[in-house]
Order: C-alpha cells, then structure tokens, then sequence
C-alpha cells in the first residue's frame, strides 16, 4: 500500500494503473475505520484491481463546528487497518490540498437533499457533494463504494452523479453492526459507558417496528418508534420517517410492492445517531 498526500500524486498513480487497463474502486471515508468501513473496502477488492480509500475529515459538511473538532481522528490506525484489508492507495491529504480556494460550488442535488438530514442539516449533503465530486474528478473511479447506514446519503450521491454527468457504478454496501445490535459508527466512541448500554435499543426497536408494521398504519408504526426510543433516558428522536426508498419521500400508507425505509435520527446524550431499516424491498 502506499500512502499519498497530494491530488496530482494520486492523480499521476491512477492514471498509471489505468493506463495498464486495471479498474479502479474508490471508497471513500473520514477516518477513524471500523468494520463498517472496511466492508466497503473488501468488496472494493473483490471487484476491482486497484483499491483506492480516501480519509479525509470534509470540513465543509459539517453545519457544526463542535462536532468538527471532536470527530475521532486515527491516522496511523487507519493505515494498518488499510494496510491489512488489501487497499493499495489510501490518500490522506490535508485540507488546505482538498480546497486551495473556498468550494463555492452549489449542487443540483434535488429533494433527495432536502428532506430529513437536509432538513436538520443545512449545506450537509452540498459539502458532501463537493468532496464527493472532487475524489470522483481526481480518481474517476470505475465503482465508488458506499454503506447504507448513511442511506439518504447514497441518493444523494446518486443524484450528483446524474447531474455532473459522471460515468461510474455506485455500490451501495449493507450496515454493518455491533453484536448487540448497534450500527457501527465512528461517532459511538463517543457514547458515555451509561448511553453506549442504552444505544442498541435503536435496533431493537427498529427491528420490531417490522412486527408492528404490519397490523398498524405507517403513522402509528412511526409512533410506536418514536415513543419505544424516547421512554429511554438519555436518548431523543430528532426524527423518525418512513420514506420510499428511492425518492426518500415520507409515506403516508404502506407500499408493498416497493421499496420502502425507516430512517431514524437519535440524540444519544450528545452524540447524534443515525440508522435505519427496510420494511419492504420487492
Ligand atoms: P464516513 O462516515 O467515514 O463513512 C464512510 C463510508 O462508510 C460511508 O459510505 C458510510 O455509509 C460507510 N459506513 C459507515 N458506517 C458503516 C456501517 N456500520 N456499515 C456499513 N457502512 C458504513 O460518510 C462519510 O464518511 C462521508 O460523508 C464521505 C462520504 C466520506 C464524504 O466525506
């Protein structure tokens, strides 16, 4: 594996390996990696010839400032652990070699980018837009690798790439979860030892909801969520919706035959959590 800092480095080594007619598979991350992240990584390799991974902390999708300065960095962990499941480039540049001049870019991201994290987070899914685009432009990857655990993220990432044109596969990779059940995440380090026992019931629940689902209505199965979450101490929904999972608008009644998702949004102490479940998938 070797590690690269610069754009016009790795910009120079993929189109040499390019050049030789190997494909090229991009994952890309912010770091701190967990299994989660290195599911991506190993189907990444099972399906191309070059693995690229890119760790690098976006500043400009994160509307807050404190969750910026806290977000765990692990640099030399996350080489070893690269190192081990096969990735040949990680590119780990800094920020000032990601935006030599402030992306003033705005995308075209529809209302995909509007609704739930859209809503709660302002200009999120525009920064993601913007380093996603970027590692796509310097790398031009033949597949990019994405997990569903940020599952409004992947349509969003859909809809950029319709919009700028580019020709690559967008893999969408399952949630990857601890034994008890919690979605993996680099922000659960975070958790205090008393919210890190509360946080599995996310899953829990969620998973139950199915049950319920299908003897109530969708908006009684998105209250039966959201009140099961806040009877705990400690946590609070910031949102629960169930989405078509194409368009992620909110449904009113169930459709059987589509693809339907719940997303959930919880406030564990301070640490915000995301995760969510399919209910139908035909
Ligand atoms: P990050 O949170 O580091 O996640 C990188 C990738 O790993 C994302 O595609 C995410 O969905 C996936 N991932 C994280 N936890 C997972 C889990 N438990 N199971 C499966 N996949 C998981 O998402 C980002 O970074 C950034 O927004 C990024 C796309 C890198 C742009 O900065």
């Amino acid at each position: 594996m070797i590690t690269i800092n610069s754009v016009s480095e790795l910009r120079e080594t993929v189109s040499k390996f390019r050049n030789e007619g190997k494909t090229i598979g991009l994952v890309p991350t912010m770091g701190a990696l967990h299994e989660g992240h290195l599911s991506l990584v190993n189907r990444c390799r099972k399906e191309n010839d070059v693995v690229v991974v890119s760790v690098f902390v976006n500043p400009t999708q994160f509307n807050n400032k404190e969750d910026l300065r806290t977000y765990p960095r692990t640099e030399e962990a996350d080489r070893a652990l690269l190192e081990s499941a096969g990735c040949d480039i990680a590119f780990m540049p800094t920020v000032e070699e990601i935006y030599p001049e402030p992306d003033t870019r705005v995308f075209a991201l529809g209302r995909v980018a509007e609704v739930m994290e859209g809503a709660m987070r302002p200009g999120h899914f525009n920064g993601v837009a913007q380093i996603v685009s970027k590692l796509f432009m310097f790398v031009e990857p033949d597949r990019a690798y994405f997990g569903e655990k940020d599952f409004q993220q992947i349509a969003v990432i859909r809809s950029m790439v319709k919009s700028e044109g580019f020709k690559l596969e967008i893999v969408p990779c399952p949630i990857v979860r601890e034994a008890d059940g919690l979605a993996k995440s680099s922000r659960n380090v975070r958790l205090t030892p008393e919210m890190r026992k509360v946080a599995p019931n996310i899953a829990r629940i969620l998973n139950e909801s199915k049950e319920y689902a299908k003897s109530h209505t969708v908006g009684e199965t998105e209250k039966y969520v959201v009140d099961a979450i806040n009877s705990y101490d400690g946590m609070e929904i910031e949102y629960y919706q169930i989405v078509d999972g194409i368009s992620l608008e909110h449904l009113t009644s169930w459709d059987e035959t589509g693809y339907v998702v719940g997303c959930v949004t919880v406030y564990c102490g301070d640490v915000r959590l995301i995760d969510n479940i399919t209910y139908f998938n035909n």
